[in-house]
């Protein structure tokens, strides 16, 4: 039987178009999908919009509509931005599907049978850019840490779910699984505000109705973190699919933005327990892209939209700068100009040329099978599959592009313009099939077009068997220099 993979990004605010920041953590996560899909695996991958509560009530009220019809208005814009940055998702959730809002109901009903739940009133601090409850700890002046805005005081009556009592549950798990968050000086932080206490989670809200109502009392909705979360369960048919759900959960890895670890960390995993369900396998927090140091975002304004990010260079470009520019968990400043460098010279110069240069000769002066003796890719593919174990996309990406130097220094030697060696010339059509397909889950439109011009399957099995010699004309030109 195939081993399974189930990778979640996450499920987005849907209060303006998506930018450049969401499109970061859907293409890691599409490169991972696909890259265990080559692996051979049966893989899920699921994204969507987060669409109830406070944030988007709000948004939809400056524009007139009801929040329905203003979040059916935007969910265009994020297929649309997914499909044209090659994004393969299984299922798009919206937290205002039908099944999702069952399962909300039907967690909570378990959480209050086990007595986790009781009614009290919250008073304390909130942001509604994130969403979340602050304490005075955690902002002194009075202001998001993230968002930097005033917050909001709340009194109100609210249910809570009784979250202290997971702290040492929680600890434990970190403990006992140093992998549980990654990267580990992410881990370090949760554990140190784990120990310094958990208070009890508000979990439901009366000032407002845009949210799943919440089944033990009318008066209230459900606190849209407690409602988003479980997206990761409905969304493989938690309720409606009993066999689908039993294969792909727990999830291999849930990645996010380090924004919002918190609930994903601590939130998330003693909600699952109390409701009796298994917990994800991982947790991985990348960094944040900044402008002038600050976080981009949409409540800040300065944020780049997915057509002027595609707009650069093409979609494959741009996945391919995302992954390559910061070590996936570091911040990056985003520079408009490293990007277009980046495509002019490591994916023109290098990898276009290279495929152009190799095709027209191989047009003109044709192939003849012989042993590999020179561009060997064993020993950088095993590498790769370390690296991509540690979600090292720069590394990855690093090391293809080492084995591309070999394959055009080899040209350089030997130049087969000149000698009209066909054997050569087999040597490097052969290096491009093995590379292309390690380099297909970050720039699967390019890789195709190679696959095609040098006729091979991407697949891994492709990699040990030699390059079958067919008619190979010209490529067309792969990167256009800026
Ligand atoms: O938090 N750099 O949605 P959201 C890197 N609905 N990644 C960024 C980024 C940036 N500047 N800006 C956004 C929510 N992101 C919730 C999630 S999940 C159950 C619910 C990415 O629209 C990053 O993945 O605010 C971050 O965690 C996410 O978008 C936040 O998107
Ligand atoms: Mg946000």
């Amino acid at each position: 039987m195939k081993k399974k993979f189930y990778i979640t990004a996450p499920i987005y605010y849907p209060n303006d178009v998506p930018h450049l920041g969401h499109a970061y953590t859907t293409i890691a996560a599409d490169v991972l999908a696909r890259w265990h899909k080559l692996l051979g695996k049966e893989v899920f991958f699921l994204t969507g919009t987060d669409e109830h509560g406070k944030k988007i009530a709000k948004a939809a009220e400056k524009t007139g509509k009801t929040p329905k019809q203003f979040t059916d208005s935007l969910i265009p814009e994020f297929k649309d931005a997914w499909k044209k940055l090659g994004i393969q998702y299984d299922r798009f959730i919206r937290t205002t599907d039908k099944d999702h809002e069952k399962v909300v109901q039907h967690v909570l009903e378990k959480v209050n049978k086990k007595g986790e739940i009781y009614k009290g009133e919250y008073s304390g601090l909130y942001c509604t850019d994130c969403e979340a409850y602050y304490t005075e700890k955690d902002a002194p002046d009075f202001s998001c840490p993230v968002h930097k805005k005033p917050l909001e005081n709340l009194k109100e009556e609210s249910y809570f779910f009784k979250l202290s009592k997971y702290q040492n549950f929680l600890l434990d798990l970190y403990k006992k699984n140093p992998d549980f968050i990654s990267p580990e000086s992410k881990r370090k932080e949760i554990i140190n505000r784990v120990k310094e206490g958990l208070k009890d989670l508000s979990i439901t809200r009366t000032s407002f109705d845009w949210g799943v109502p919440f089944p033990l009392d009318k008066k209230h909705y459900v606190y849209v973190w407690f409602d988003a979360l479980l997206n990761y369960i409905s969304g493989i048919g938690y309720l409606e699919n009993k066999k689908m759900f039993e294969k792909f959960w727990p999830a291999d890895v849930h990645i996010i933005g380090k924004d919002i670890i918190w609930f994903h960390a601590v939130y998330w995993p003693a909600m699952l327990k109390s409701a009796g369900i298994e917990l994800p396998k991982k947790i991985f927090a990348h960094g944040w892209w900044t402008v002038l140091n600050e976080k981009m975002g949409k409540s800040a304004g300065n944020a780049v939209k997915i057509d002027k990010l595609i707009g650069y260079a093409g979609a494959d470009s741009a996945r391919y700068f995302l992954l390559r520019a910061a070590p996936f968990g570091d911040d990056g400043d985003f520079s408009e100009k490293e990007l277009i460098n980046r495509h002019n010279n490591e994916l023109a110069n290098k990898l276009g040329n290279l495929v152009s240069r190799v095709s027209a000769l191989i047009e003109k002066y044709g192939l003849e099978k012989t042993e590999i003796k020179n561009l060997k890719i064993e020993k950088t593919k095993k590498t790769i599959e370390k690296h991509f174990e540690k979600f090292e996309f720069d590394k990855v990406l690093n090391e293809i592009f080492s084995f591309t130097d070999r394959c055009n220094e080899f040209i350089q030697n030997k130049k087969p313009w000149e000698t009209k060696d066909k054997k050569v010339l087999y040597e490097l059509a052969n290096a491009i099939k093995d590379f292309t397909i390690l380099l297909s889950p970050f720039m699967p439109e390019t890789c195709e077009k190679i696959s095609k011009t040098f006729n091979f399957k991407i697949d891994l099995k492709e990699i040990n068997k030699p390059l079958k010699v067919g008619k190979i004309k010209k490529s067309e030109i792969l990167f256009r220099k800026i």
